[in-house]
């Protein structure tokens, strides 16, 4: 299975690159789009109403559209669920007050996200391709960081958590046998709840980070001809770099006549960041149709020679 991003700045086209990649691609393979935007405009583009589920376009192609706010609230309400299993014997701490500002936590969009694009990713193998749409660029790295940025504090709290088992080991070889009334806190790694969510998340994390990184992930740019879309590019490509993540096709979308002289400039510009990736030239399309087909704009050149 092949996992294409599609990224770029607000209003480049992102949606309607994907659209349409979804739809060629889905002439010879089956295909799952996915809109991560919260400002949907999935359905529009294919001219149908999707409500939040997965819904059967063609027979080889897939449209689903991401309730952000949904999910946030569902991810807020399992990590509340196993913190609170978790830490039942500890009375002197006020979970109640903790809980109803978590919400406010920066993060929880990001890991909501990254956890439905897992998900998606683990249920839907039927798919050769799932394509996901994605929200404008800062929350887009936001979230790609996540897996590293996540496996670097996870480890640090497993060695944390492993002291204190430690500690809680000497005292229970100190004190000796417990009275009735007293809680016997787990001192071994393997009876250990903590430990074992953190191991846990630790894997799952690993494995989406070698899924992200690896050979059948492919982020796709999506940029104008014009300077503020360059610059914007740039900082996602450095981005992008920094976290390892597989750049594979650059989009130059919407050149037209007028502006073929700077569509040429940026594309000398950002092959400079991005030296051996292919750029595809998409021109402005002046004809409007009626979505049907996954076209709303009559998008004739190939996305997908670079991708299959
Ligand atoms: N090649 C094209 N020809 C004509 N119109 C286009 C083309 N590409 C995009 N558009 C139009 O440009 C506008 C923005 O496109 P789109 O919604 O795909 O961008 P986006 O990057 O997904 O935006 P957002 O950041 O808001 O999600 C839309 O009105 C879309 O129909
Ligand atoms: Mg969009």
């Amino acid at each position: 299975m092949k996992i294409l991003f599609f990224t770029g700045k607000g209003g480049v086209g992102k949606s309607t690159m994907a659209a349409a990649a979804a739809w060629q691609l889905s002439q010879k393979s089956r295909v799952l789009i996915v809109s991560l935007d919260p400002a949907h405009n999935l359905g529009d583009i294919f001219g149908v109403d999707l409500k939040n589920k997965k819904s059967r376009y063609t027979n080889t192609l897939y449209l689903k559209e991401i309730d952000l706010q949904k999910l946030s609230r569902e991810y807020l309400q399992r990590e509340i669920n196993v913190l609170s299993g978790t830490y039942k014997y500890l009375q002197t701490l006020n979970l109640d007050n903790y809980f109803s500002v978590l919400r406010y936590s920066p993060g929880i969009e990001e890991y909501a996200l990254l956890t439905s694009i897992e998900k998606t990713i683990r249920d839907e193998t039927d798919f050769d391709y799932i394509i996901f749409d994605t929200p404008p660029t800062g929350l887009t790295l936001r979230f790609l960081a996540l897996p590293r940025v996540t496996i670097t504090w996870i480890d640090r709290l497993i060695q944390i958590r492993q002291k204190i088992l430690e500690k809680r080991y000497t005292i229970h070889r100190i004190r000796g046998t417990l009275s009735s009334e007293e809680t016997l806190l787990d001192y071994k790694e393997e009876d250990d709840d903590i430990l074992k969510r953190l191991w846990k998340l630790n894997t799952n994390y690993q494995a989406l980070n070698k899924i992200l990184q690896g050979e059948n992930c492919s982020i796709i740019l999506v940029f104008n001809p014009d300077i503020l879309s360059l610059k914007e590019s740039r900082r996602l490509m450095e981005g992008l770099n920094d976290l390892n993540l597989p750049l594979r096709l650059l989009i130059n979308n919407k050149v037209t006549r007028e502006n073929e002289e700077m569509a040429g400039y940026v594309e000398e510009n950002m092959k400079k960041t991005a030296k051996d990736v292919p750029i595809d030239r998409i021109f402005l399309s002046r004809t409007l149709l009626d979505g049907k087909d996954g076209k709303l704009y009559d998008i004739r050149e190939d996305i997908t020679s670079n991708l299959s």
